[in-house]
């Protein structure tokens, strides 16, 4: 088989990036991204695309109607495809068995029941969406309980490592890909006819071939381990905060050695986006089951400093404003979970602002991509609330930092977009409420010149001279 025709189930972060690059690299393949959502394929065919993620635009502008298609023609897609990707999201269930920790595979059974109805051909079905261990199995169950005569399946795992803000790159200039599949002549065919398609542009040396099941563990594993990074320099920063010690140092420190290396060591107000979490949830699930309570516990201590962190931060900012902000302005800057992306899905600043909000606080958000109707779903969901109407009155969405920060009491700055770094802060101070406090949970900012401008500074992983003596002051609940 030669793949000439690729079908991608879910348009989402992963299956729209994934094959406009596939599309963009494979000019001869006709890669076709479907979606059960109306709306997010009419965005995927608008000048608006759903997603913001660098340099996407304009791969799809060059490959869109050439051989890249976003279509709800899933019939179709399915059944002239030669390959098709199961992209869709895979979120920790929140109820029944495993509620909170296990993933909730029902969108993937339900791709696959979608390709077992539809085919009529052989395909290979890829697993793209990240699964616990041994989901290809329910995959291959599904299909082989349904084929009709004639159709065989191949499943292989590949799962995906792009990161957002830098998907186009990550995916352009992958470190390695990783495809596992079955120990027999077909499951080793159907693994050099996905390193065919990928060897268009990516050096078959950085493609890694694996069984499906460590194909799997390997991708919760790669998350588990950046997330513990986080969580470890986290928890210094911590200790940084009590001794004089500055997190950015140690960790440049450390980072010289190279078994340790310099990357993912940045302190923050924790660590935030739609895969740490879950996966490492996930992970964790896999040990309970396998009866493995200790190492559960390991990986369970990562996630429970990340949510240290967010309230660690939180109660800083509170204790620093004397222990109350009720009725006081705060200018929230930067409500994505990192720069670069519109994407909000477990952004800390969600944690921090429900906080505050709690406390009786009004807030004034402004973040460069991500619109008003997001932040107020993130906001007023029963996770985040139990009184929506309040955050609706003591909420509002700004076009422009200027515009947030105008009469605040305080700025909490909780996303590192570049842009602010390059605010005019003396414009700022003049126009907030004296004292003006800076939280800058992000460590971005040029602390010495805000000091000198006259804010009072707080950041993770340092001690700040004056900001910490007039928290000292204003708060007797420190300890
Ligand atoms: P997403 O929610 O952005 O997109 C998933 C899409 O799948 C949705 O648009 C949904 O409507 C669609 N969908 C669900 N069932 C469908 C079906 N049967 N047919 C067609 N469409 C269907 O999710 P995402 O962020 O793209 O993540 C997808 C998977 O990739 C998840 O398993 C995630 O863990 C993994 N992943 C995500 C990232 C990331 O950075 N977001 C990175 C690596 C891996
Ligand atoms: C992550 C993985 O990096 C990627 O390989 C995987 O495919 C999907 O999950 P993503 O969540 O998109 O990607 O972004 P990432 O850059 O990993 O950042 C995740 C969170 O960690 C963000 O909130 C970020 O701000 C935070 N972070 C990252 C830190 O706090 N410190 C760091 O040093 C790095």
């Amino acid at each position: 088989m030669v793949i000439e025709k690729i079908c991608c189930l879910g348009a989402g972060y992963v299956g729209g990036p994934t094959c406009s690059v596939i599309a963009l690299k494979c000019p001869n393949i006709k890669v076709t991204v479907c979606d059960k959502s109306e709306e997010r394929i009419r965005q995927w065919n608008s000048e608006k695309l759903p997603i913001y993620e660098p340099g996407l635009d304009d791969v799809v502008r060059q490959c869109r109607g050439r051989n890249l298609f976003f279509s709800t023609d899933i019939v179709n897609s399915i059944q002239e495809a030669d390959l098709i990707f199961i992209s869709v999201n895979t979120p920790t269930k929140t109820i029944g068995n495993g509620k909170g920790r296990a993933a909730d595979l029902k969108f993937v059974e339900g791709a696959a029941r979608m390709i077992a109805d539809i085919a009529t051909s052989n395909k290979i079905v890829v697993e793209k969406s990240t699964v616990p261990v041994k989901a290809a199995e329910i995959i291959m169950k599904i299909l082989r309980a349904n084929t009709g005569p004639g159709v065989q399946y191949q499943i292989l795992s590949n799962p995906e490592f792009l990161a957002e803000g830098t998907a186009i790159v990550d995916l352009v200039e992958a470190e390695r890909v990783l495809i596992g599949g079955e120990d027999t002549p077909e499951g080793q065919r159907a693994i050099q006819e996905l390193c065919w398609v990928y060897e268009h542009w990516i050096p078959a040396k950085n493609i890694i071939k694996t069984n499906t099941w460590s194909s799997e563990l390997s991708k919760l594993a790669a998350n588990a381990f950046l997330a513990q990074r986080i969580s470890s320099i986290n928890s210094l920063s911590a200790v940084c905060e009590g001794t004089g010690a500055d997190v950015s140092e140690v960790a440049r420190a450390i980072g010289r050695d190279s078994r340790i290396g310099p990357k993912f060591l940045e302190a923050s107000i924790g660590f935030g986006g739609s895969c740490f979490q879950k996966d490492i949830l996930n992970l964790i699930y896999l040990c309970e089951s396998l009866h493995l309570p200790e190492v559960a516990a390991y990986w369970q201590q990562v996630v429970n400093l990340n949510e240290y962190q967010k309230t660690r931060f939180t109660r800083k900012v509170i204790e620093a404003l004397f222990n109350t902000v009720s009725d006081k302005k705060i200018a929230i800057l930067g409500f994505s979970f990192k720069k670069n992306t519109g994407d909000t899905r477990e952004s800390p600043a969600i944690c921090v602002s429900s906080t505050l909000l709690d406390e009786g606080a009004k807030l004034h958000i402004y973040d460069p991509k991500v619109e008003y109707e997001q932040i107020m779903y993130e906001l007023t969901n029963p996770y985040a609330t139990s009184d929506p109407e309040k955050v609706k009155r003591n909420v509002e969405i700004h076009d422009s930092a200027y515009s947030a920060v105008a009469g605040a009491h305080a700025i909490v700055l909780c996303t590192e977009w570049d842009e602010f770094k390059e605010l005019d802060y003396k414009r700022i101070y003049d126009v907030m409420m004296k004292p003006a406090y800076m939280f800058d949970g992000r460590k971005i900012l040029d602390h010495d010149k805000l000091l000198s401008i006259g804010f009072h500074v707080q950041t993770i992983g340092k001690k700040l001279g004056r900001a910490s003596s007039i928290r000292a002051q204003g708060s007797q609940t420190m300890p």
